[in-house]
């Protein structure tokens, strides 16, 4: 079978150990949430650029499908082999250059987790501007092809704006490799722009050069409570406008914060009984505790406020919203709605969606929480099948208010049949013309992002 010929011949690349068969390909073809489920004849582990084009070649000469995967953290059904298809891993490219202290950046392979990089870096005095709750498995490459997002985008951007230079291979097995790090190159399209975001449909991601930013002596976090989004909301914008080293701002309601206490024995600063919370925090160069406490203390509709006096309570804080995926996990498999709504819609969004559910699927239970700061919320539900008629109406109900059905996740497979909800027919035609270039044979991901 030609399967069997390509993995005999990509054994001749990377040695027996790196081609992974049977039970232990099992941590790769089953996503985080669990959700997708899907099996493969091999998990194949290059160990160099040259390997990655090495197999790709093979596998194009074969006809094989082959889906990228970097920490397979992924929450979009874009990571794991649905259909068959050969998993990719680059957990073996995790090395990390020198930090240039001249230009400010770093040259990372596709496999360094989010948090090595960050250690990394923070040696240096410095950091690296995109930072999320998966970060101990997250990986350089996974988060490129993502354009992820995470909980500082407000004051850093998302990935791509942290992007200054990019190696990639091509479906066709072509390396392309634009890593001088200019930050001014106005040569033509710009290709780690396009390459970010695509989902591992246009080529491999093998090494990425990233903008790093100084760390920031000062960092102020709070929890400040609320009787309703709208106040969350309105607060959020005067604060931005307050703090300039507003990093920031993530909204959580009681019912999640609730859970994440009764889950991993933690007590909110606060209690979990107001209805709705923000966690905000502030960096700068200079001690700023007294502006930061004064601008709480201005801003309307706080109900009452905690300022974390110290290490430990920032990171209970932190606890409070990063562990809402973990432990919404715990309940069931989720079903995950990542969107962005304009921020004057986001208040009466919750609502609607909140009332939309609770009518759809009576026996489900809602999780909403967010990186409100960016207009972008997490719509999770438990305790409800559903199928792609529930989905529609979710993404239906955020286009009508002019939003988007995807922040930060991407689209992956389990959004594939919903794009032309919210992307043009010109669109969709030009995205198929850059991925017939990239990938004529159409062996990358395809069954991710183009149904
Ligand atoms: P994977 O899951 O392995 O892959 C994701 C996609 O990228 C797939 O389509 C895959 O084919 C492709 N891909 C992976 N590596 C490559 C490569 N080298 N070249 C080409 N394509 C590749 N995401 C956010 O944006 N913001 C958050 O705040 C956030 N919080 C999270 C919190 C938790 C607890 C968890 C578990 C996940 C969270 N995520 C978040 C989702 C996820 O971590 C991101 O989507 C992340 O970018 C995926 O990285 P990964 O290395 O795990 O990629
Ligand atoms: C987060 O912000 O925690 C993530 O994007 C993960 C999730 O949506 O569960
Ligand atoms: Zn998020």
């Amino acid at each position: 079978m030609a399967v069997d010929t390509a993995l005999s011949e990509i054994r001749n690349v990377v040695g027996d150990r790196n081609v992974i068969v049977g039970d232990d390909t099992s941590g790769h073809v089953v996503d985080w949430t669990g959700r997708y489920v899907g099996s493969t004849p091999a998990v194949v582990r290059p160990g160099s650029t040259n390997d990655v084009a090495e197999i790709i070649r093979i596998c194009r000469r074969h006809g094989i499908a082959v889906v990228p995967q970097g920490g397979n953290t992924g929450m979009v059904g874009g990571s794991v082999p649905l259909n068959g298809e050969i998993v990719l891993s680059l957990q073996r490219l995790n090395s990390v250059g020198e930090v240039d202290e001249l230009a400010l950046q770093i040259t990372a392979e596709a496999g360094v987790t989010i948090e090595q990089l960050q250690n990394e870096v923070a040696a240096a005095g410095l950091r690296y501007g995109v930072d999320f709750g998966g970060r101990g498995s997250a990986t350089v490459g996974g988060t490129i092809a993502t354009n992820a997002g995470g909980l500082n985008v407000l004051r850093h951007g998302m990935t791509r704006a942290q992007l200054v230079g990019i190696e990639v291979v091509l479906g066709t097995g072509d390396v392309i490799e634009m890593m001088s790090g200019l930050v001014k190159n106005n040569t033509g399209y710009s290709i780690p722009d396009m390459m970010c975001g695509s989902e591992g449909t246009l080529g491999v991601i093998t090494r990425a050069r990233l903008r790093l930013t100084p760390q920031q002596p000062f960092c102020h976090t709070a929890l400040l409570a609320f009787a309703d989004v709208e106040s969350a909301v309105t607060a959020t914008a005067h604060l931005r406008r307050a703090l300039p080293g507003l990093e920031a701002a993530e909204l959580m309601l009681s019912q999640g914060v609730q859970l994440v206490c009764n889950e991993f024995d933690l007590s909110a600063p606060l209690g979990d009984e107001y209805p709705v919370f923000l966690l905000i925090e502030s960096v700068s160069g200079h001690d700023h505790l007294d502006s930061f406490a004064q601008h709480i203390s201005e801003l309307e509709g706080v109900i009452t406020a905690a300022i974390a006096a110290d290490d430990r309570q920032r990171k209970l804080l932190w606890r409070l919203r990063d562990d809402h995926t973990t432990a919404i996990n715990r309940v069931g498999v989720p079903r995950k709605f990542d969107v962005t709504l304009p921020h004057d819609r986001l208040a009466e969004f919750v609502t609607a969606v909140e009332r939309h559910i609770s009518s759809a699927a009576p026996t489900a239970t809602t999780w909403i929480f967010g990186h409100v700061g960016d207009g972008n919320l997490h719509v999770n539900v438990t305790g409800f099948d559903g199928d792609d008629s529930f989905d529609q109406s979710i993404y239906e109900l955020v286009i009508s208010m002019d939003g988007s059905i995807s922040a930060e996740h991407g689209i992956g497979t389990s959004k594939a049949a919903f794009l032309p909800l919210q992307r043009s027919a010109a669109e969709l035609n030009l995205m198929r013309g850059l991925k017939a270039v990239c990938d004529p044979d159409g062996i990358l991901n395809p069954a991710a992002i183009f149904a």
